[in-house]
């Protein structure tokens, strides 16, 4: 393995949902080249136990290093709740160690900044809010904060059915947050690869409320550290030679695919086993 900087960017989700993430990467990196990977055979993570995410994520780092990425991130809620700790022990004890970045860290600083009274709103998949993940790191930067935690077991399918404007998952939302809005909650992070896909949904049932879309502070965060490591990739021209994506199983999943992709070129598209 090389340290050459113009290896890729591993990008790992459970799914498809990553690719909200993957899609502000690309906006902040064009330069970069990337390989995401969808483990779309054993979707969803976010209802497994801890054991199992953890195995799973790590087969999947395995599985990307093959690929001599020069950065993890892991885009996925529910694998940096449970799994962001043990992958970057192991990526720290490569020849070349290869730094990881999950969703959470940066999502947590920019709600923090963003609140004005500390009461804070986390929404996440039942096992990332089982894992007090964010309540903990929220805690270790801001001792004093109010944590008001929900986990939204039906965003997922919600949004993956397309059904982000229709009356059912308006009165989803209202369920889901109104708890929130009555203990004056005034920032809350979108800790899911799904929900910023609900943005508008939400802000139009809840105007006052702060959402920070944890895909765009990661990016934000991807982009320091590849300057503060000096890992930026000398390329100069961004193309659809810069993005592959992995799949364990291509399914009728690619409408979705190419939706969520919003435009975004990719060089290719296979299915891969782990393994
Ligand atoms: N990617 C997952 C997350 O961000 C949501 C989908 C799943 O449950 O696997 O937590």
């Amino acid at each position: 393995m090389s340290a050459n900087p113009n290896r890729p960017i591993g990008v790992f989700d459970s799914g498809l949902g990553g690719l909200t993430v993957l899609g502000e990467l690309v906006r902040a990196l064009p330069g970069e080249r990337f390989i995401y990977f969808g483990d779309t055979a054993r979707v969803p993570y976010g209802a497994k136990s801890p054991r199992i995410v953890q195995r799973y994520s790590a087969e999947v780092a395995d599985h990307l290093l093959t690929h001599d990425i020069k950065l993890l991130v892991i885009a996925c809620n529910t694998a940096t709740a449970h799994a962001e700790a043990l992958l970057r022990d192991r990526l720290a004890q490569r020849e070349t160690p290869v730094p990881v970045i999950g969703v959470i860290e940066p999502g947590v600083a920019a709600l923090i900044k963003r609140s004005r009274n500390q009461r804070l709103g986390v929404l996440g998949t039942r096992s990332t809010i089982k894992s007090g993940e964010y309540a903990r790191r929220i805690l270790e930067r801001k001792p004093e904060a109010q944590i008001f935690s929900k986990a939204c077991p039906l965003f997922v399918p919600l949004v993956e059915e397309g059904w982000q404007d229709k009356r059912a998952t308006r009165l989803i939302i209202q369920e889901y947050l109104s708890e929130m809005q009555r203990e004056e909650v005034d920032t809350v992070v979108l800790g899911c690869t799904h929900y910023p896909l609900l943005k508008s949904a939400i802000q139009s049932e809840f105007p006052g409320l702060e959402l920070v879309d944890s895909s765009r502070e990661t990016a934000a965060a991807v982009a320091d550290l590849l300057q503060a490591e000096e890992l930026q990739s000398e390329a100069a021209a961004p193309g659809a030679g810069n993005l592959r994506i992995e799949l364990t199983d291509l399914t009728d999943q690619m409408n979705d695919l190419e939706n969520l992709l919003a435009g975004i070129p990719v060089a290719k598209i296979e299915e891969v086993s782990l393994g």
